[in-house]
């Protein structure tokens, strides 16, 4: 079961320039900021009530956001949903005929265990779950 929405990823040519937009203008606080090396980010996470947003900064063109920022510029990347337990749900959606692009969960940002689904099968829709850390 989908508990609620862990964050919406965004991807922005530089997480400097669009927090004027986030911090001063929607007076959002930066709960957490990290460098995903294995995915090839820089990664903001805003607290928005119990979610987030989560700004996604391309550590390089070759990488999965600069090739995305390449095709289609910035905006709405991803959607991410919070789980329970991600092997249990990766197993089901997987038995729903789901196309995963992670067969098994990786890490995320904060420590969190991430697989995303293809949007293939989701309806056009980037679709990732994220099962939190313990302790933020
Ligand atoms: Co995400």
């Amino acid at each position: 079961m989908f508990a609620r929405i862990d964050h919406i990823g965004i991807a922005v040519t530089s997480i400097d320039e669009e927090l004027a937009l986030y911090e001063q203008t929607y007076e959002m606080e930066i709960a957490h900021r990290e460098v995903i090396e294995q995915q090839g980010v820089e990664a903001v996470l805003l607290d928005i009530g119990e979610s987030h947003v989560e700004l996604l900064q391309p550590l390089g063109p070759g990488t999965p956001i600069g090739r995305f920022l390449d095709r289609r510029g910035p905006g709405v990347h991803h959607v991410a949903y919070q789980v329970a337990d991600i092997d249990a749900e990766l197993e089901r959606l997987r038995d729903a005929g789901i196309q995963l692009i992670d067969q098994a969960p990786r890490t995320g940002i904060r420590g969190s265990r991430v697989a995303f689904c293809h949007p293939k099968s989701t309806g056009g829709v980037l679709t990732e779950i994220v099962e939190p850390a313990e302790a933020h």
